[in-house]
């Protein structure tokens, strides 16, 4: 529920110019049935072994087994092109045309769900990666190329063909390509992960709403962190305790709302003019 506090912090900050950053995980997409990280799904087995997404996602991995790595991505691709936004990605989008430059949205979700639903490019910081696209795996410049989309319809048992690795190379200078996401054995950095733009939104936000995330990564936390010591108000929104909203619970200007995204986002925007 936000409370009537919350919800006249709310207008008051949205008719003073305040800046709102939203820090988005993968329970905003679990309406769209994406299944979340941490969830129970998303083991893949190669060889008979079973391997859980922490392991698959891992340059190490990639390196050893380049086909089947692609594999599953191509697999998890398919589920995203497939998956439809939800009402929480729509009222983000709402809140943005709103709010226009006093918004930002942080987003550790590869499945571009926000943009395909009608949030603009310019506020929005996609911190681990597109699986819309991929890259050089050895650089030769740092252009993302769209994944052909015959690729995520295959059917995800077979190996990949010939034909199919021919189109997972790098088009300007023909190496293997990798997808651009982050990996769980890799450091955030600009040129792809936006970190240092992240951080100075965060160091100027106003307001922070942490939505259906576990707070296991990085950059999110710090993000929390910044906000702490700036000592401004943050509300989570997340149907599950998570260490967020933990924190929250011993901080002041803390709000915790129980709920699923998909219904609170859309009351949020209802309170904005
Ligand atoms: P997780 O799968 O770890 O957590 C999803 C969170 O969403 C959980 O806390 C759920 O309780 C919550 N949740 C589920 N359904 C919800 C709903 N309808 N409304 C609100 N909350 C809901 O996903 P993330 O926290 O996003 O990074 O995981 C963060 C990162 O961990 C991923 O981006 C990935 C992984 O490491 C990389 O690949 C680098």
């Amino acid at each position: 529920m936000i409370n009537q506090q919350l919800q006249e912090i709310i207008l008051q900050y949205a008719s003073s110019n305040k800046h709102f950053t939203f820090l988005i995980g993968a329970g905003l997409s679990a309406e769209s049935n994406i299944p979340t990280f941490r969830g129970p799904e998303g083991y893949w087995t190669i060889e008979s072994a079973h391997y859980h997404p922490q392991e698959m996602a891992t340059k190490r991995m990639f390196n050893a087994h380049f086909n089947e790595v692609w594999k599953w991505y191509l697999y998890r691709i398919n589920t995203c092109s497939v998956a439809k936004p939800n009402p929480g990605h729509y009222a983000l989008v709402e809140i943005e045309q709103k709010l226009t430059d006093q918004f930002s949205l942080i987003s550790q979700n590869v499945d571009g769900l926000n943009i395909r639903a009608g949030s603009s490019i310019k506020n929005y910081f996609p911190i681990h990666g597109d699986l819309t696209f991929m890259r050089c795996y050895n650089e030769c410049s740092n252009k993302l190329h769209e994944i052909p989309t015959s690729l995520s319809n295959r059917n995800h048992k077979h190996s990949l063909s010939k034909e199919e690795l021919a189109l997972l190379k790098c088009p300007s200078c023909n190496s293997k390509t990798r997808p651009h996401v982050l990996w769980f054995d890799e450091y955030y950095n600009e040129e792809y992960y936006r970190l240092h733009s992240v951080l100075e939104r965060a160091i100027n936000t106003d307001i922070l709403f942490t939505i259906g995330t576990s707070a296991a990564t990085n950059l999110p936390n710090q993000v929390f962190d910044i906000a702490i010591n700036n000592e401004i108000t943050i509300v989570d929104i997340n149907i599950n305790d998570n260490p967020f909203a933990e924190r929250l619970s011993h901080y002041k200007k803390g709000h915790i709302i129980k709920e699923k995204s998909g219904s609170v986002l859309p009351k949020i925007s209802s309170l904005i003019s």
